[in-house]
């Protein structure tokens, strides 16, 4: 079963590759023969050709990464000069395509948010290509790349970009809705996790990447100093375990002053009626998202994961995030790995929140969807935690269903019975994760190829 999945995906994953002037550059989102959900899904999408790009890594054929690094920094330079638009420097696609005119001229059409549905910045592009970038050079040892001129500037751009000084007091880095993965308004603007856990990836990548010219060193420096206070806030104030619980339950608020234990000033009558039955006594998680007041209390699964493939958990947190998704599996896994995020917004929240967005009904799509192309996160995780059963427990489970399901986007349901209302069929990164959770429970080795801290 494991072997007729597997070549299954690989056939997908090959016909998705797309080309630019005779190279392949990167892979379109999704094959779909009934034609895709939406316009954009031809293209290839950064965050989405990661788990390509991992895949073809680890199978010694780094060229079409090295090509997609090297596009995805040309479109950059192309479209300051093609648009005049203010679009920051440092800021990278979402996604691309390649668009021939009549006489079979190849050019590259992108899009930065302005194209996109709900015009949503793809905050999370430019921290998944550095740290791709330093993927790229730990596996091929093509420091070179890193080193050239147009490289070097690009990273000094993000670091500028993030670190810049804003009107914050914490660490976190602070985006507008729908900045990542989620990119459609779900509650998910100011410091949601999954940002800040892409955030210490990429300032841990880029203080490996950067020459240690004197431009650079103050910006350096500057990089080290914000990842250890984002490390140090995220292990405290984001978690949450029945212990925290009980602690924010019975906080005191209103408290000014540098003394203060609350510092967010979060009330303990938003801590929502679900929480409390469902943590269980040994487990815990990284809150969704955080700041004055508020604390969102669902449970994010990139974020999270993400934060144990970074080094950003300390090795503790890590065994109680894997002991939290085997005491509510059906929850977290269920039928399809992986759960995006728990438990779905309804009713009124789903309003507010989502703005009655019809494609996000509660238990479907970004809104309690169950989304494959999670798989290789959790894979890693579990084997990071040592939690190798859990691992091979969701692998198999994906094994058993995608291929003869055509590769769904994403599934609905509460635990993820059906196969996506309005989801694409042929998803590439549905396929790339399988073949890549395959390839790290073959080889654990696989690991060494994230930035990460050493140590708690
Ligand atoms: C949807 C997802 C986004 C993904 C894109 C292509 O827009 O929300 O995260 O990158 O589809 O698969």
């Amino acid at each position: 079963m494991t072997t007729t999945a597997i070549q299954s995906a690989y056939t997908l994953l090959n016909e998705s590759i797309m080309y630019y002037e005779g190279r392949p550059v990167g892979t379109v989102a999704a094959l779909d023969p009934t034609g895709p959900a939406a316009k954009n899904y031809e293209e290839c999408f950064v965050r989405d050709f990661v788990i390509s790009a991992l895949v073809f890594l680890n199978k010694g054929e780094p060229e079409i990464v090295r090509n997609f690094l090297e596009t995805v920094l040309q479109i950059r330079t192309q479209e300051r000069a093609m648009t005049g638009h203010e679009i920051q420097p440092g800021v990278m696609p979402a996604s691309f395509r390649v668009v021939a005119d009549a006489h079979g001229n190849e050019s590259l059409l992108a899009d930065f948010g302005e194209r996109a549905i709900g015009r949503v910045a793809p905050v999370d592009s430019m921290m998944w290509w550095v740290i791709l970038l330093d993927t790229y050079v730990r596996v091929t040892g093509d420091e070179e790349l890193a080193e050239r001129r147009d490289f070097q500037r690009a990273i000094h751009q993000i670091l500028q970009l993030c670190l810049r000084d804003t009107f914050e007091v914490f660490p976190a880095l602070l985006v507008p809705d729908g900045a990542f993965l989620i990119d459609r308004r779900m509650g998910v603007y100011g410091h949601p996790l999954e940002i800040q856990s892409l955030f210490y990836g990429m300032l841990q990548a880029a203080q490996d990447l950067l020459r240690p010219t004197p431009e650079n060193v103050k910006l350096v420096k500057m990089a080290i100093k914000r990842k250890q206070a984002l490390r140090t806030y995220v292990r405290i104030f984001y978690w949450l375990d029945l212990a925290r619980l009980n602690e924010i339950h019975r906080f005191g608020t209103e408290e000014f002053g540098a003394g203060s234990v609350n510092m967010l000033n979060i009330y303990p009558q938003s801590i929502p009626g679900w929480v409390e039955h469902w943590l269980p006594e040994r487990g815990g998680y990284f809150v969704g998202n955080l700041g004055p007041g508020r604390m969102d209390f669902r449970f994010f699964a990139l974020g999270n994961l993400l934060a144990i493939l970074f080094g950003l958990a300390t090795g503790d947190q890590t065994d109680d995030v894997m002991a939290l998704y085997e005491s509510r599996w059906a929850d977290l896994i269920g039928n399809m790995p992986v759960k995006l995020c728990y438990p779905a917004l309804e009713g009124i929240e789903w309003e507010l929140l989502t703005g009655s967005d019809p494609k996000n009904v509660p238990w479907s799509y970004h809104n309690g969807g169950n989304w494959p192309c999670l798989l290789w996160t959790f894979v890693a995780a579990a084997i990071k935690g040592q939690r190798h059963e859990l691992a091979h427990k969701a692998f198999e489970r994906a094994c058993a269903q995608l291929p003869g399901d055509s590769w769904p986007e994403y599934y609905d349901g509460r635990t993820g019975r059906l196969i996506g209302r309005r989801a694409n069929l042929n998803q590439t990164w549905s396929a790339a994760a399988l073949i890549f959770a395959d390839q790290l429970l073959q080889d654990e080795k696989g690991l060494a190829m994230f930035p990460r801290e050493p140590g708690p």
